[in-house]
């Protein structure tokens, strides 16, 4: 059976801790989508880790971990992640790389770089991690697949696309300068590369599927940034809600079981695009500051704002959430009062569903008491103050679907399991 985690707002809901957290319990974890625009960080024995594409299981040794067909994979980027795990972990043991993966290639970033620059005052926010142009050659069937590395005319190939993706960087005046360094580095991975399991990995993961393992999909960004689902055009570029994990992996729907949801107990979003719950004042400073709200991956600061059920209930449905995880409770302590947007008023009307433009949405909210007590200090559900409990049932009987577990900070353990 397949489990899928993933996230419920726009990305950054404490993914890469809880998959860390429950990874011990399946035998393989994998993700399916997106790329190195992910930034999943995890944290235990004082150590701290920011995985973009290495799975979140890595840390587990007795968990396989898999880049699906769905990915897009950069070696540069995946050779320096290596390194910097490979004190703790043997990576080349317990991970399978897709040969179906698409490659970014150097020039996909700097295509990223000259299209977003081109959009000027309406550029997404993307992370520049080439994710966009790499997903475009797949979709136009130009793309580069990780198996392709092993095939004689690799080398002539990858020339063929970077002087493509040059005249495309030319049209949009772009300079690119020198690229031999760059193309350098890109070979020296690709060598690097060479030294793990590449492989149909479809047929790997559903052997092990009928012979009884657990398999965890991990989630990249969130639901709201779904190519499909999302606020577009400010999204990225592929299926990141829990059918993508079918689509992704090559696993068929039958196979999978318990869909997670990861929500913060509020709502970020970095990168531009609509955010109707989005926090100008005191209190989006103060999320900011206390929930360390600053990108993994680029380190830009995340926008803030009130949890928004009304999203939340969108997000539900389209994933079919069986188990709902809240994360960062603990920064909502010391709020007098919490705010939940429960309707939105569009065009003078209240709806519960989510307008063709989010632009337009003013939220309308329902008032809740808050907490002071230091969730990070409390073991046990038991002993959680009685508002945060007001707080969590509020959120399962709007979902209506059961919180089964609490993230109360960063560090492995602190969960709190219902
Ligand atoms: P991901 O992309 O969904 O994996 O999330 P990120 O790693 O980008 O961002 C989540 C941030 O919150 C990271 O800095 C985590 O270490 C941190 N974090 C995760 N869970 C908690 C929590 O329950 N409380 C607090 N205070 N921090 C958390
Ligand atoms: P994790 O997995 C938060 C956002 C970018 C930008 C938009 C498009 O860590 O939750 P892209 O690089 O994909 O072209 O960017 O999507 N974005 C994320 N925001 N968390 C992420 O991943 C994100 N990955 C992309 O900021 O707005
Ligand atoms: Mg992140």
């Amino acid at each position: 059976m397949m489990d899928i985690l993933l996230g419920l707002q726009w990305g950054d809901e404490g993914k890469g801790k809880i998959v860390d957290y429950i990874s011990k319990n399946y035998k393989i974890v994998a993700r399916f989508q997106g790329g190195p625009n992910a930034g999943h960080t995890i944290e235990f024995d004082g150590k701290k880790f920011v995985l973009h594409l290495v799975p979140s299981g890595i840390f587990r040794e007795n968990t396989t971990n898999v880049i699906g067909n769905g990915v897009v994979f950069d070696p540069i980027t995946f050779k320096q992640e290596v390194a910097e795990i490979s004190q703790y972990v043997d990576v080349t043991k317990n991970l399978i790389i897709s040969d179906k993966s698409h490659l970014i290639l150097p020039t996909h970033k700097l295509l990223d770089a000259a299209q977003e620059k081109a959009k000027g005052k309406n550029k997404i926010g993307s992370t520049l991690r080439g994710i966009a142009p790499t997903y475009t050659d797949k979709i136009s069937r130009n793309g580069l697949r990780t198996g392709d590395i092993f095939l004689s005319d690799f080398d002539e190939n990858f020339k063929n696309h970077i002087e493509q993706h040059k005249k495309i960087l030319d049209f949009y005046n772009y300079d690119y300068g020198d690229l031999d360094e760059v193309i350098a580095d890109f070979f020296d991975a690709v060598a690097f590369l060479r030294n793990f399991k590449i492989e149909n990995t479809a047929y790997w993961l559903n052997e092990q599927i009928s012979n009884g393992k657990k398999l965890l999909a991990e989630g990249a960004q969130g639901t709201m940034l779904d190519i499909e689902f999302g606020t577009y055009p400010f999204v990225t570029s592929s299926n990141t809600v829990s059918s993508g994990a079918c689509t992704g992996l090559g696993i068929a729907p039958d196979k999978v079981n318990k869909v997670y949801g990861i929500f913060k107990a509020y709502t970020t979003r970095v990168g531009a695009g609509p955010f109707p719950t989005e926090l100008f004042d005191q209190n989006g400073q103060l999320l900011r500051k206390k929930g360390n709200e600053f990108g993994a991956t680029t380190g830009r600061p995340r926008r803030c704002g009130w949890l928004d059920l009304v999203l939340l209930r969108y997000t539900t449905m389209i994933n079919g959430v069986t188990d709902l995880i809240m994360t960062k409770a603990d920064v909502l302590s010391g709020f007098e009062k919490i705010q939940v947007a429960t309707e939105y008023i569009v065009d003078g009307k209240t709806t519960k569903q989510l307008p063709f433009n989010l632009d337009k949405t003013i939220p309308s909210y329902t008032n809740l008491a808050g907490w002071n007590e230091d969730l990070t200090q409390i073991s046990e559900y038991e002993n959680l103050p009685l508002t945060f409990k007001n707080y969590k049932k509020f959120v399962e009987n709007y979902l209506k679907t059961p919180v089964s577990m609490i993230s109360t900070g960063a560090e492995r353990n602190k969960i709190l399991k219902i």
